[in-house]
């Protein structure tokens, strides 16, 4: 995972929990001296989710609401200042959805040994859209939170609903 997933988990965590929290989870997940990681560098998938897991225990709270928490924040405040280019001009939460796709492809193009998401779009009927996830990290949990903050975002009540482990229903209003 790519390290910039990282350091928006971090900022999340001591802004909202406090450093000691995050520093727990680190200790809890075996890990003694923090690496630099910059938003380039690769971090390991399973020492990642190692943190989430040890994170959650710490905190006292479930993968799920570790992701909406995750995705709320990721959503509305760190990609806003990281990458605000591509919520420009982008008026709804459809607009910005139907986006991510190669907004994947694109904000990872130049990162060396990137392996970004991907998603297929299929309209179930006019207002609901299935999003279909493509990744070996199976991590559905963390979209389906994403999807959220960006309902939060754009202030639309979306119902999002969790269709397996490589699906999404949302439900515009
Ligand atoms: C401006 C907004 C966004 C940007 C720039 C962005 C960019 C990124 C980047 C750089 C990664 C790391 C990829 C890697 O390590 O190879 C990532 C991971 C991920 N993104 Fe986004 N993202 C955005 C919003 C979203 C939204 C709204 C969703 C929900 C549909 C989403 C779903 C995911 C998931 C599930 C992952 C975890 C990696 C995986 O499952 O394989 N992202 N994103």
């Amino acid at each position: 995972m790519k390290g910039v997933i990282v350091l928006a988990l971090k900022e999340m965590v001591i802004e909202t929990y406090g450093i000691d929290k995050w520093k727990n989870a680190l200790a809890k997940a075996g890990i003694g001296e923090e690496p630099l990681i910059m938003p380039i560098s690769n971090v390991d998938d399973q020492i990642f989710l190692r943190v989430v897991n040890s994170l959650c225990e710490v905190l006292n709270i479930s993968f799920i609401q570790a992701a909406d928490a995750f995705g709320d924040y990721w959503v509305t405040v760190y990609s806003q200042k990281m990458y605000r280019v591509y919520y420009e001009n982008v008026k709804t939460a459809k607009e910005f959805l139907l986006k991510m796709d190669s907004v994947h492809v694109a904000s990872t193009k130049s990162i060396p040994d990137a392996n970004p998401p991907r998603f297929e779009y299929e309209w179930k009927d006019e207002k609901t859209l299935i999003m279909k996830y493509k990744s070996q990290r199976g991590l559905i949990d963390l979209m389906v939170g994403l999807i959220k903050g960006v309902g939060k975002l754009y202030k639309e009540d979306l119902k999002v609903t969790k269709l397996g482990s490589d699906k999404v229903g949302i439900v515009f209003p």
